[in-house]
């Protein structure tokens, strides 16, 4: 076994060093075996595995309904297509809030069942004892502090974090709890870009993934169907630019479809078996 420093694979490691050296972390989230491979070949940092599928892919409202089993399905078919990217898996609301025990529990199933190699948990400071255990049993944590899709209902919606001085000072003050904890990263979800900015500036070690928070994060992080433009019409947050456009170009090849089957002009010859030769 070769033991020479030149990474194969992104690790939980590079997202420190990154930090230390300056340089920027991207990452997508994905669902699916195709869409991993073709993030991974394009070398991106890490893919989440986000419970952002109870959205973008199950059709629910919120992030709240989606379970374990799912959550690790699609972890397991993202990680059988990626060699590169460090893949997390999202822990889904309720799987590691009600004990400490149930945290491990289920961030284990994500690097057993699902073949990831860390997790993501929603909460700032009061998530910190959960955090430092999970990482004591050998299981990396990244953490997500701002706007909480989890914690929709107590937040009133998806409203910008950091406006008031009370909210700054907690979201500070558990950047920096996150970051003694060992947290490998951050993610920062719809914050003001000035305290984003102050809270990457202050934590020394762990890099900040910023989603809605300003240029100054060490990374960002986009959903992978809002930023090819999958996504329902009129869906179109400040944060979020469209790399693509890929609803219509679908639209058109289902209905050219549509319209040669009708028409008999597909299947054509070519695209049909011959008989059997002899
Ligand atoms: O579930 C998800 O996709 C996320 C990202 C938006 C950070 O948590």
């Amino acid at each position: 076994m070769s033991h020479s420093n030149s990474r194969k694979k992104s690790t939980v490691l590079s997202f420190f060093e990154k930090k230390a050296a300056g340089e920027k972390i991207s990452m997508l989230t994905a669902y699916d075996h195709f869409i991993a491979r073709l993030l991974d070949g394009c070398k991106i940092d890490a893919i989440l595995v986000g419970d952002s599928a109870a959205n973008v892919i199950h059709g629910f409202d919120t992030t709240l309904p989606i379970s374990m089993d799912i959550m690790i399905a699609h972890t397991a078919a993202v990680s059988r297509g990626t060699s590169y990217a460090l893949v997390i898996g999202d822990m889904p609301f309720l799987s590691f809030q009600p004990s400490i025990e149930t945290a491990i529990n289920n961030a284990g199933r994500f690097l057993k069942e699902g073949l990831a190699q860390a997790v993501k948990i929603e909460g700032g400071i009061e998530m910190v004892a959960t955090i430092k255990r999970l990482i004591e049993c050998g299981i990396p944590v990244m953490g997500h502090i701002g706007m909480t899709p989890q914690s929709i209902n107590n937040l009133g919606g998806p409203k910008i974090q950091g406006r008031q001085a009370s909210s700054k000072a907690y979201l500070l003050e558990s950047a920096l709890a996150l970051e003694e904890a060992g947290c490998f990263g951050c993610v920062l979800e719809l914050l003001q870009a000035d305290i984003a900015k102050k809270i990457t500036s202050a934590c020394k070690t762990m890099p900040t993934i910023g989603i809605g928070a300003g240029v100054d994060c060490d990374g960002q992080i986009l959903v992978t169907n809002d930023m090819l433009g999958l996504h329902e019409e009129g869906f179109k947050p400040k944060f979020l630019r469209e790399y693509a456009n890929l609803t219509p170009v679908i639209v058109e090849a289902v209905k050219k479809y549509i319209s040669d089957v009708n028409e008999g002009l597909f299947p054509n010859e070519d695209e049909s078996y011959g008989a059997a030769k002899r």
